[in-house]
Formats: C-alpha cells, sequence, structure tokens
C-alpha cells in the first residue's frame, strides 16, 4: 500500500537522455546506466542483482507484464508505456522498447531502452490501467485517511503476519459486510 504523499509525486524523464538497463533470462538485472538510477532512485549497486520488479508499480497490470514476457520471449521487440515506482515511493512514466541480446544467435540476455512520455499519454495509459487492473483484478486506488492508531495497527499486523495491508483490509471488509 502506498500510504505517504511521495506517492503522488511525479518524477520526469529528462528529454534527452536514455533510460538503459540489461537483465538476466530472469528478469535480473545486470546493467543499470546511470540515468535509470538516477530516476528510480535507486544506485547502480543497488540496481544490479535485483529482479527488474524493483521497479514495479501497483498501478500497473499484471498483464500488461505477461505480454511484455511473451513477446520478448517469442524474439521480437514489445513497446509500451510503464509507470514505474522510484525507491522514496514517487514514480515516474516511460515508453520502453525491451528486446533480446544476441550473441552468435544464441539469446543471452535482454536489455531495455526507455524515453519520456507526454503528459496526454500519461493521462491516457493511466486510465487504460485502472481500467485494465478493474477488469482482470477486480481492484481499483482509493485514497482516503484513516487514524494514525489504525494504521499503526494496519502495518503492525501486515509485517506480524507477512500479509500485504490490502489483503488485511479487503479481510476485514468482507467479514464485516456478509
Ligand atoms: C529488460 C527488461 C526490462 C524491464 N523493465 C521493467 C520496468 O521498467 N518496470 C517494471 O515494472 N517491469 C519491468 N520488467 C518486467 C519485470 O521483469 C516484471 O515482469 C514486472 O515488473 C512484473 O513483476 P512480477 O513478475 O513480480 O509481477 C522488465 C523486464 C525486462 C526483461
Amino acid at each position: 500500500m502506498l500510504s505517504s504523499y511521495r506517492s503522488f509525486v511525479e518524477t520526469t524523464v529528462p528529454k534527452d537522455e536514455l533510460i538503459v538497463s540489461r537483465t538476466d533470462l530472469n528478469g535480473y538485472i545486470t546493467y543499470a546506466n546511470d540515468v535509470f538510477a538516477e530516476i528510480s532512485g535507486y544506485t547502480p549497486q543497488e540496481l544490479v542483482g535485483k529482479p527488474h520488479s524493483i521497479v514495479r508499480h501497483p498501478d500497473m497490470p499484471s498483464s500488461v507484464f505477461k505480454d511484455l514476457w511473451k513477446v520478448i520471449k517469442s524474439g521480437s521487440i514489445w513497446r509500451g508505456y510503464v509507470k514505474n515506482l522510484r525507491k522514496d515511493g514517487a514514480y515516474y512514466w516511460v515508453y520502453a522498447e525491451v528486446s533480446g541480446v544476441y550473441k552468435d544467435d544464441k539469446l543471452v540476455e535482454y536489455k531495455s531502452l526507455r524515453a519520456p512520455v507526454d503528459e496526454s499519454q500519461k493521462v491516457k495509459f493511466q486510465d487504460i490501467y485502472d481500467a485494465l487492473r478493474k477488469r482482470e483484478e477486480g481492484s481499483c486506488r482509493i485514497v482516503t485517511n484513516i487514524s494514525i492508531e489504525n494504521y499503526e495497527k494496519l502495518k503492525k499486523l501486515s509485517s506480524e503476519e507477512n500479509i500485504s495491508q490490502e489483503k488485511i483490509l479487503n479481510h476485514v471488509l468482507s467479514d464485516l459486510l456478509l
């Protein structure tokens, strides 16, 4: 659950810079350029060795990534718009091109190049992804205030039971409303 004001803060990708990363065949980062590190709020050392989902934003529907993996595994280039999560909870949008890296005709890695997205595309894809998550995952984003006391209880329960805060809220609500 994104619970800080930071989740509303957007970092924009510089116009003349490319975010570059490479992963092994399982999606673990093997290379991150300085622009990627800067925009995601990590150091390159923190990124290398981590799964690329380290920057996954909860607003992104799973089906987008299923499609990405299907396309790149088939040997094609996946192109699309991705909202990513920064280390500090803020977010940034990128237009990404993800594809295989081949050595002597053998697939050895994947690479991704990313460019900035203009405002109208961000609004368009936020709406598309909200609708996809609603349809495919039955989930939507709500923004509300709860008491600090209840929030602390939720956080404690979540870490003790190793269950996400969303799951706990869903469970409590379905018990109360049945
Ligand atoms: C080269 C490459 C770049 C990727 N870039 C991103 C990215 O910028 N953001 C992201 O959320 N997932 C990216 N992915 C997809 C992730 O590997 C992962 O499938 C996705 O974050 C969903 O996470 P999950 O599989 O844990 O649900 C990339 C994958 C590859 C192979």
